[in-house]
């Protein structure tokens, strides 16, 4: 391609380098910003028409060039050339191409600056949305699992050692408290993600009489970037997608290890369906946590992503620089990697199988209901330190039977704890005993778990 079809040719005396024609094009990865390109060129048509900038013969020959360009593309019939750089000027030419001298006025009063500012705004409003629903969808899972497991008895953990018993329910809510606060933080990126930049043109405005309200309205956008400089040149809404991306790629990764974990031989806690598993090529007995194991390991590539788009920042003086081209892959590959690992976990929370049993005799075993004799007996006016310093003694004097304390008689415990205990002490040192007693908001009661669900159907849906 001759250097004069460069939509930027005129000032130009030799063609561009080879090289560096395809080290500054970055139509590979941004032609998938066509959808939104196309919106926003229609959106910026009309509104020219509408202020009297083009005639409504020209808006509507520039309109259904770009919607017979949107089909091409759809269809792959359209064809992409490094030599224009980027998605904008590889549809901007086309138009011209397929409408004529028309189409080379649909640039009139903007810049690629701002034009590719509002492309990833309305590529990444498109995208929060649908991780919203994934999130949704997934939270509501959680919620389902755990009032079906509100009652099932688990350890709890500190330091990964077994402290006290719990519900896998609990556990479960647990992680929707996660997960929710994650959906919050994209609901508030959304707010301002949502501000049109179009109108800033390539730094300071334009000199047309154009009206921004107009085509924040017609693109559903909740406002316009007050001030030009500032419109080209902030990514900060990319900066913090990528920062919730990461908080909750680092939650999945946090769940995929229990998952890892619990479905082991050692945990024995849980199965986990066939379907989201892989068998070795070379072990016929095995079968590996697979989905789970890449999802804690994609959790470093969209951290990975956060910190490209932070050092793309660092540096730039105010308004657009062609840095900001390199602004695009990190952030689509943390919308990708996140919007799969949600739907990974979508498909396999529902599918979680607890082995009841093992999760209660795990729960059972090292003197996991230890707090609950303390608190039985500071319920009989033992003060709470004596009361730890006696169970501490019974748990010794159990360790060296080798029997857990719901084992050992009435009157070798008395023998620590005097004559306040009684043959009640038995309902707390049993592991349903220890879980139905922590009944207060946020406690593992299963009565709590059941409640605590219904609450959170409600907060799901506000
Ligand atoms: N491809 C460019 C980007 O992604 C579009 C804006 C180019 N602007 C410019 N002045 N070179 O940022």
């Amino acid at each position: 391609m001759s250097q004069q079809a460069k939509p930027w040719g005129g000032r130009f005396t030799e063609a561009t380098d080879a090289f560096v024609e395809s080290f500054t094009a970055s139509v590979s990865f941004d032609r998938r910003l066509y959808h939104h390109d196309i919106e926003g060129s229609i959106a910026h048509a009309s509104m020219l028409a509408a202020v009297g900038v083009l005639t409504e013969n020209e808006r509507d020959s520039i309109v259904s060039g770009l919607q017979e360009i949107h089909k091409e593309i759809d269809e792959d019939r359209f064809e992409w050339r490094v030599t224009l750089e980027d998605v904008h000027m590889n549809i901007e030419s086309r138009l011209i191409e397929l409408i004529g001298d028309t189409g080379k006025k649909l640039h009139t009063g903007r810049s690629r600056n701002d034009q590719v500012a509002t492309d990833i705004r309305l590529y990444l409003r498109d995208e929060i949305d649908t991780l919203i629903n994934i999130e949704t969808e997934l939270l509501s899972a959680l919620l389902d699992l755990a009032e079906k497991h509100a009652d099932t008895v688990m350890p709890g953990f500190t330091h990964l050692q077994p402290a006290q018993p719990t519900t896998f329910g609990h556990h479960l809510l647990a992680w929707f408290e996660m997960l929710l606060r994650d959906r919050e933080r994209l609901v508030d990126c959304r707010r301002r993600v949502n501000i049109l930049p179009l109108g800033s043109a390539a730094l300071a405005g334009t000199t047309f009489p154009i009206d921004r309200e107009k085509v924040a309205s017609m693109l559903g956008f909740d406002g316009i970037c007050e001030n030009s400089l500032d419109g080209v040149s902030d990514r900060d809404f990319a900066i913090e997608f990528c920062g919730l991306a990461s908080l909750t790629m680092v939650h999945l990764s946090r769940w995929s290890e229990e998952l890892v974990l619990w479905s082991s031989q050692q945990f024995s806690f849980i199965e986990l369906p066939d379907r989201f598993c892989t068998g070795s090529s070379i072990m016929p007995q095995k079968k590996n946590p697979d989905v789970p194991e890449l999802v804690r390991g994609k959790t470093g590539r969209v951290v990975g992503d956060l910190t490209a788009l932070l050092m793309l920042m660092k540096s730039q003086p105010l308004a657009y620089n062609k840095d900001n081209q390199e602004d695009k892959e990190p952030l689509f590959d943390a919308v990708d990697t996140l919007r799969d690992c949600l739907t990974a976990m979508r498909g396999l929370v529902p599918a979680i199988n607890p082995h009841h049993e093992r999760m209660r005799d795990a729960a059972a075993a090292g003197f996991t209901t230890a707090t609950d004799l303390a608190d039985y007996l500071v319920r009989h006016d033992v003060p709470f330190r004596d009361a730890h310093e006696i169970v501490g003694r019974s748990v010794g004097f159990a360790l060296s039977k080798g029997v857990d304390l719901a084992l050992l008689s009435l009157e070798e415990l008395k023998q620590f704890a005097g004559e306040q205990i009684d043959a009640d002490v038995f309902d707390v040192l049993t592991v349903e005993g220890s879980v139905k007693a922590r009944n207060h908001i946020g406690g593992t009661a299963p009565d709590q778990v059941r409640a605590a669900v219904k609450r959170g159907r409600s907060r799901l849906r506000a």
